[in-house]
């Protein structure tokens, strides 16, 4: 499979960047519901809640590099033609779900990080290094990153399930294959 996309295909590189977003932002919803229920002094699988925070944080600012690889190689090749099963509406439609799910991998990596800096909490990236507060604590801008963050979670659940949900009409209900454009090693 070629690196970059084609007309009507999605390129390897484009396919692995999907999928490996998908994953890390499973993993930041589960660690999410895990470590904000887990008592302070429980663990889950040899993990503290101050484990499972590390890393929700790690994980999350290591989603907002792959935000920014994804645009920047969006930018660099041109995405497929759209899909001939897609409708008129529902091209429309994914188009602006489309970008508000670039919005969501943008704004929640960096409403958790504004959260934790502005807080005082700060990052111990991967258990490794504590990183730098270039803004120091302000808890008015605290507040204000963590609803954003919360809110913008909530809606990111339902921009996903409009995009999963049309994917798998196409795929299972209508049997026309469109999920092939982005599974990894398939051909539309
Ligand atoms: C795409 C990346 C991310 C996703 C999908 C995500 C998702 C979530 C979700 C679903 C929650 C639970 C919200 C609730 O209380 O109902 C949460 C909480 C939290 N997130 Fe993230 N997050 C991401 C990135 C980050 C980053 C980069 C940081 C910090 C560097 C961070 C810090 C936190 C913290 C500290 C909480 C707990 C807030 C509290 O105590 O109520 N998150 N996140
Ligand atoms: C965190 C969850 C997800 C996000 C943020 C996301 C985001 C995106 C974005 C932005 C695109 C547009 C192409 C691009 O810019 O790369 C896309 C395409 C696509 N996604 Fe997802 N996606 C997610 C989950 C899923 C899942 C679980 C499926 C499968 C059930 C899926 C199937 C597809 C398919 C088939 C395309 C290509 C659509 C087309 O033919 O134009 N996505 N996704």
């Amino acid at each position: 499979m070629a690196l970059k996309n084609s007309a009507t295909c999605y390129g390897s590189v484009s396919r692995f960047l999907h999928w490996s977003v998908v994953t890390l932002f499973a993993f930041q919803y589960l660690s999410a519901a895990i470590m904000t229920h887990l008592a302070r002094d429980k663990t889950l699988l040899g993990l503290s809640q101050g484990d499972l925070y590390n890393w929700h944080k790690s994980i999350g600012l290591v989603l907002l590099t792959l935000a920014l690889a994804r645009l920047t190689w969006r930018k660099a090749t041109p995405l497929p033609d759209w899909a001939p099963v897609l409708s008129k509406t529902e091209r429309a439609i994914s188009h602006r779900n489309e970008t508000l799910l670039y919005g969501c991998m943008f704004l929640l990596p960096l409403s958790g990080y504004l959260f934790v800096m502005a807080g005082n909490f700060g990052v111990k990236l991967f258990g490794l290094v504590n990183l730098p507060n270039p803004i120091g604590k302000q808890e008015g801008l605290a507040l204000l990153a963590l609803i954003v963050h919360i809110v913008t979670s909530y809606a990111a659940v339902v921009f996903i399930a409009w995009h999963v949900g049309l994917g798998l009409k196409h795929h299972c209900y209508d049997r026309d294959g469109f999920l092939n454009r982005m599974l990894p090693f398939r051909q539309p």
